[in-house]
């Protein structure tokens, strides 16, 4: 494995994080029964070297998160966990972030989070955030219950990144998770421009998701592309959009070129996978920290998405 510095948080991060959200929730999304399983998933990748794991309120997956735990260093392992926004219906939102963490504390088992972020911060939600939210989260770091701010963006719905854009010229975090891939580098332009020179550290999210695990839904993306006019018919193979990659270069698989492409990019700190299999974990930390992927594949992907900021890759 190998370990950086999350931005001025100072923390040693492995370079390779457990996602476990998304589409697996390690295995847990639809089968509850499988925490063994889970538990499991976390130590394995804890004993390849990973010290970074990303959890939720809302994934259901931070008691497996303090059972993978229990018993290890607390120092030894950096936790990322978030709070599903309040309404601002809510009587008092400020109670409710207030109520949020102390769940949390109790089911990772510790008693103090490393990064706390709002969770999934939309457009729409933003002005809302920064009137209600911001201040009960600096009360929380203040009081040692959480060490760093973070927030997640609403990427399926902002993939141009307006929310960060903005809230990182006010300086709001210390930490952003950005969804940033090989179909939609577009954070290289307009994020981490910004997060770079201020220290604020980066997460990675939808480095693979559907469209770079499952050939069906590639073929499929890359078809409506070229429907509407945003790929040239003669610019890509739709039959195997990305096969240039596994003939051209020393990747494998999509997943290993995709994960690559992500943890070599100027800006991201840590890049996170998520996955129910055991096999694919193996994989995905070993693709992490294998070496770029050469200059004339990355100029191709370059000439087909680089100028794209509308794919989750979902
Ligand atoms: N707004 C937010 O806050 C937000 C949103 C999304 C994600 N996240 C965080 O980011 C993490 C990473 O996102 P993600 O979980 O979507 O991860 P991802 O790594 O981009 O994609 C995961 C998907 O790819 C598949 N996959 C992974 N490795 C594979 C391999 N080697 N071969 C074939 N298929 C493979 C997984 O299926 P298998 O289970 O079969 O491997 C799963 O369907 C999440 O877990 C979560 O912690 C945060």
């Amino acid at each position: 494995m190998e370990y950086t510095t999350l931005g001025r948080t100072g923390l040693r991060v492995s370079v390779a994080g457990l996602g476990c959200g998304g589409p697996s929730r390690l295995g847990m999304r639809g089968d509850a029964g499988a925490e063994d399983h889970a538990v499991g998933l976390i130590k394995q990748a804890l004993d390849l070297g990973v010290n970074f794991l990303d959890t939720a309120q809302n994934y259901g997956t931070e008691g497996v998160v303090g059972k993978a735990i229990a018993g290890r260093p607390r120092d030894q392992v950096v936790i990322s966990t978030k709070i599903t926004l309040p309404k601002p219906a809510d009587a008092d939102p400020a109670a409710a972030i207030f109520a949020g963490v102390e769940k949390s504390l109790k089911l990772l088992g510790t008693d103090y989070i490393d990064i706390y972020h709002l969770h999934g911060v939309e457009p729409k939600d933003y002005e809302f955030a920064q009137s209600h939210l911001i201040e009960p989260m600096r009360r929380l770091k203040e009081q040692g219950k959480i060490r760093f701010i973070g927030v997640t963006e609403g990427f399926v719905v902002d993939t141009a990144h307006t929310m960060l854009e903005d809230s990182l010229k006010k300086n709001l975090w210390d930490v952003v998770m950005v969804g940033f891939s090989l179909l939609n580098p577009s954070a290289r332009k307009n994020i981490f421009p910004l997060t770079r020179p201020t220290g604020v550290g980066v997460l990675d999210m939808f480095a693979v998701r559907r469209a770079l695990s499952q050939p069906k839904r590639l073929q499929e993306m890359c078809a409506e592309l070229v429907a509407k006019g945003a790929l040239a018919k003669d610019a890509i193979d739709v039959d195997d959009p990305l096969g240039f990659l596994l003939k051209e270069t020393d990747a494998k698989t999509l997943p290993e070129a995709a994960y690559r492409f992500c943890r070599h990019e100027n800006g991201v700190d840590v890049v996170l996978t998520g996955t129910g299999n055991a096999d694919h974990l193996k994989e995905n930390i070993a693709a992490i920290t294998k070496p770029p992927l050469p200059q004339a594949a990355l100029a191709k992907l370059a000439k087909l998405f680089g100028e794209l900021d509308s794919l989750t890759g979902n």
